[in-house]
């Protein structure tokens, strides 16, 4: 599953594209095919000079997918095999110590996290937890740089390669065979749906929405939904305005609990008991 969802398993093909962290100029369309067709003649004439069509060497681009730290043109998810590893601990610990709740992503892309989650309550036979997919489905807000200092300037919300439909988000569950009753979607802003979210406890939230107001509204919305023992996890700790949100939140409400490091990059921690 996680080399299907991060498509590590086509990682050394030629035309397997890698953009980090930019949407795509005509330009850069136009360099980035150049290159791939480059380094395609270059590997059918012998030559193996360019592995890959961004310029990297497989073992380059092998590390930045482990590591959720390029841009990946088709895998479902771009959080790399690392932090699926810890959403696999997560979620194998609560259900091994029996924490009680559903699982959430508020930020899900082309939903490979969830799609991740939904098959480890399938093998573990886990039919009465169910996976909440939070998301507009059109991308990020513009900062509000008013309510949310911290997001002032930020330009996520102009990257329309975050904007992946729910229909898209859908249709990637079904190539898995695991779209059903149990895969609820909450289509809309934060701030609109997840205060109201029909969702009674959750065992694992993971928070993937990049921006200061993404992260505290939902993190006010969901904390005090988690089960003592449930899991935290923070996708986008290293960026400043995420941190920030965690650190207003944890002060606000006292929380102690050790925040973890997983790749450098995301973070977690575990609700006391
Ligand atoms: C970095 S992507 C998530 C990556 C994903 N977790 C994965 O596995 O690849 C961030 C997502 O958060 C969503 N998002 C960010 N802020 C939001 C908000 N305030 N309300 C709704 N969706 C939001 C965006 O639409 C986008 O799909």
């Amino acid at each position: 599953m996680k080399r299907c969802l991060t498509d590590s398993i086509f990682i050394d093909h030629p035309l397997a594209h890698v953009e980090p962290f930019r949407p795509d100029t005509r330009r850069r369309a136009w360099k980035r095919l150049a290159g791939s067709t480059l380094s395609a003649l270059a590997r059918i004439a012998g030559l193996g000079l360019v592995e890959v069509g961004d310029n990297k060497t497989v073992e380059e681009r092998r590390a930045a997918r482990e590591r959720g730290a390029d841009w990946p043109l088709r895998a479902h998810t771009m959080i790399g095999s690392k932090r699926l590893d810890n959403l696999q601990y997560c979620l194998e610990t609560a259900i091994e110590d029996r924490v009680p709740g559903d699982f959430i992503e508020t930020g899900v892309w082309r939903g490979g996290a969830c799609i991740f989650a939904r098959a480890v309550f399938e093998v573990y036979a886990q039919r009465d937890r169910q996976v909440w997919v939070a998301d507009s489905f059109s991308g990020l807000p513009p900062p509000d740089a008013e309510a949310y200092p911290a997001d002032k300037g930020d330009k996520h919300h102009t990257l329309t390669n975050l904007a992946i439909s729910a229909a898209e988000v859908r249709k990637n569950f079904e190539r898995y065979g695991l779209l059903d009753e149990r895969v609820r979607f909450l289509e809309g802003w934060f701030k609109d749906t997840l205060p109201a979210a029909p969702i009674e406890t959750l065992a694992v939230l993971r928070l993937d929405g990049d921006m200061y107001e993404s992260t505290i509204q939902a993190i006010e919305a969901l904390y005090d939904k988690l089960s003592p023992g449930g899991f935290v996890i923070v996708d986008d700790y290293f960026l400043p305005p995420c941190a920030r949100a965690i650190h207003d939140f944890r002060n606000a409400r006292g929380i102690s609990a050790p925040i973890v490091d997983i790749d450098g990059m995301g973070s977690f921690w575990r609700r006391e008991w």
